[in-house]
């Protein structure tokens, strides 16, 4: 890592995993002082979960904080289950579920607000990028967060940026591709208020065993936010083992 943030590797297992599976986590992934180790399970597994030595990290929360809003999960529940982040705003629930800008600020407020931190995710659909015109959507989205909670959201807030070409297809964003958006991203971090220096910015979108290094090496890319690597045990370590150097 080219920088002083603490770098954070984050495991999203979506709709993935078993219990056999975590179990295997739960035995051989530690704790480090060099970096933040982040399991973001399914919540029917965050329980079983917590009884790891990584950080454990949800998937996602309500906006609301308790109340008629059947199937959600309120984050003072995940709070109690001693979860630590929260992902919020991944592209897959602004697209299965219509998540919208506005909401997404919202559920960064709600995490922000019960102490925990939002792992806010932010990243272009294809044809915006084709179109050239990518950093303008990716601001949008941040600002929309920035007009709800304030600047101050970037002193808890981790953000991860993935481009959604780039999840879960193998086509990772070069390194070039994601630290010329992370530069730009921080750069308008900073612009809003100094702690923007300090806030871990994550990239996401087929992070490997084999790019993790490259991907690491970037000056504004402070660790991962990694899906399908994350199933698999050997190469989560060594994704791991890469952000420690
Ligand atoms: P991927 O997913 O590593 O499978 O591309 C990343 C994510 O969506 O968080």
């Amino acid at each position: 890592m080219a920088n002083t943030r603490k770098p954070i590797v984050a495991g999203n297992w979506k709709m993935n995993g078993s219990l056999a599976l975590l179990k295997t986590f739960i035995e051989e992934i530690g704790s480090s002082e060099q970096l933040e180790t982040v399991l973001c399970v399914p919540s029917p597994y965050l329980s079983a979960a917590g009884r790891g030595e990584y950080i454990l990290g949800a998937q996602d929360c309500s906006s609301f904080e308790s109340g008629a809003h059947t199937g959600d999960t309120a984050v003072s529940m995940l709070k109690e289950l001693g979860v630590e982040y929260v992902i919020v705003g991944h592209s897959e629930r602004r697209q299965d579920h219509n998540e919208s800008n506005e909401l997404v600020a919202n559920k960064v407020q709600t995490v922000l607000n019960a102490g925990l931190t939002p792992i806010l995710c932010c990243g272009e659909p294809l044809e915006i990028r084709e179109k050239g015109t990518f950093k303008e959507y990716v601001l949008e989205q941040l600002a929309a967060v920035k007009n709800v909670c304030g600047v101050s959201f970037l002193d808890n807030t981790v953000i991860a940026y993935e481009p959604i070409w780039a999840i879960g297809t193998g086509k990772t964003a070069s390194p070039e591709q994601a630290q010329e958006v992370h530069e730009f991203i921080r750069s308008n971090l900073v612009s809003w208020n100094e702690a923007g220096q300090n806030t871990r910015i994550l990239y996401g979108g087929s992070v490997n065993a084999g790019n993790a290094e490259q991907l690491f090496a970037q000056k504004d890319i402070d660790g991962g936010l990694i899906g399908g690597a994350s199933l698999k045990i050997e190469d989560f370590t060594v994704i791991i083992n890469t952000a420690k150097q």
